[in-house]
């Protein structure tokens, strides 16, 4: 389970998320879709620490990110990028899994 609990993330006098709250069970496919801009990478890069919230907490399980290890949350972490970084003769399933086989 992910949950975000009253996220906002602000630049400078711009909030690009606020107030967010979301739940993503164990398990469940979940799509974020929104127009570009609207703050899907922010919250996305949030759940592994690559941006970390103005205000709010994130959760995987019961742990707050902001709490664990950050080495060890990345490594458990299947994260694809949007651009670049990608292995061209895998699949979607394929990429986000390397860092997962990798542990086995
Ligand atoms: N490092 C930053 N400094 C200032 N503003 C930023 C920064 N990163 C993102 N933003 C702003 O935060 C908002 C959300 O950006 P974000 O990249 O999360 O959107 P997105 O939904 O992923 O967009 P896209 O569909 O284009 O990938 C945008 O207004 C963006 O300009
Ligand atoms: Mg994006």
């Amino acid at each position: 389970m992910i949950s975000f609990k009253d996220v906002t993330k602000g630049y400078g006098n711009e909030n690009a998320l606020k107030d967010l709250s979301l739940t993503i069970n164990s398990g469940e496919l979940f799509v974020l879709v929104g127009p570009s801009g609207s703050g899907k990478t922010t919250l996305l890069k949030m759940v592994n620490r690559l941006i970390s919230p103005t205000s709010g907490r994130v959760f995987i399980d019961d742990d707050d990110v902001a709490s664990v290890d950050v080495q060890d949350l990345r490594r458990h972490t299947g994260y694809v990028l949007q651009t670049g970084a990608l292995f061209p003769n895998m699949t979607v399933e394929q990429n986000a899994s390397v860092q997962l086989e990798a542990l086995g």
